[in-house]
């Protein structure tokens, strides 16, 4: 994901004057407490979370918003009970095959960011499907972020450039933050301009460790499955009323602007 001259992220001026972001990344979040609270199975939270990404998606292409990252599977959870990282690996399947005709519907392009080869067999199949199918469209950028740690997406970008250092492809003092971000998992994607997390929870939890330099960030008390179109309008105005300065002073800003 690129960066600007002087560090200044090139997607955020223009964001600064339009209400709707281009990028948002949302961490979805609060499904199992959703269902706890109902007193009905983890998995039950996650099904009924499946809907609201359906909305969310919908809204945001209506919306026009360019590019949607949704954080569905971090590395982290692959430590969660078996039974529970099957259901959600099974149901991430059955999304990704229920949802092909919406996203062709609404010009989306699917794309996957994370450690991939982790995820079984069967799901990578679908995930490649889905990605074919819907690579022409211009719409929408949909970012499934699955599997993905932030600390291992930079870990991978900084073996990538050792071993074209090692190989004599590459000077040391040609590594600054554009090329660095060029080895990310979506080097042309733009930073968010916008993360929003459900639940309350105020963390980033090794998403877009990167890319969220300076994100405006949102958190939401609602639990994903409960996650409304009201709710999500609610984030997405007070987005549009933050000041971002980027390190400036507020008169430079206005300079900027003119
Ligand atoms: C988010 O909901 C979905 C995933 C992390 C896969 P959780 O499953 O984390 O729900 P809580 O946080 O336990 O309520
Ligand atoms: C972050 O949620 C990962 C996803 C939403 C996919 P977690 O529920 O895993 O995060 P922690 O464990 O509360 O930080
Ligand atoms: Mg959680």
């Amino acid at each position: 994901m690129n960066g600007g001259s002087n560090g200044v992220p090139r997607s955020n001026f223009t964001s600064a004057a339009t209400p709707v972001p281009r990028h948002v990344a949302i961490i979805m979040d609060g499904n199992g407490r959703w269902a706890r609270a109902r007193h009905l199975p983890r998995v039950e939270g996650h099904r009924r979370g499946a809907k609201t990404v359906r909305m969310v998606v919908e809204e945001s292409r209506r919306l026009g918003i360019r590019y949607l990252t949704l954080f569905a599977f971090s590395t982290e959870n692959w430590n969660r009970p078996p039974t529970e990282v099957a259901a959600l690996m099974q149901l991430f399947k059955r999304y990704l095959e229920s949802e092909m005709d919406l996203l062709l519907k609404n010009q989306i392009r699917l794309r996957a960011i994370g450690d991939l080869a982790r995820l079984p067999q069967d799901v990578q199949e679908s995930l490649a499907q889905c990605q074919a199918a819907t690579a022409d469209q211009r719409g929408m950028d949909l970012i499934l972020a699955v599997s993905y740690g932030g600390r291992e997406e930079i870990a991978s970008a900084a073996r990538r450039l050792a071993h074209a250092v090692q190989k004599g492809e590459l000077d040391p003092s040609q590594i600054d933050i554009n090329l660095f971000s060029g080895q990310l998992y979506g080097p042309d994607i733009p930073d968010p301009d916008l993360l929003i997390r459900t639940s309350d929870e105020c963390r980033i939890s090794n998403f877009l460790l990167w890319q969220l330099a300076y994100a405006e960030i949102v958190v939401s008390p609602v639990f994903w499955p409960e996650f409304s179109k009201d709710e999500y309008l609610r984030c997405l105005e007070r987005f549009s009323s933050r000041i971002r300065r980027f390190g400036l002073t507020d008169e430079q800003l206005a300079e900027f602007r003119q």
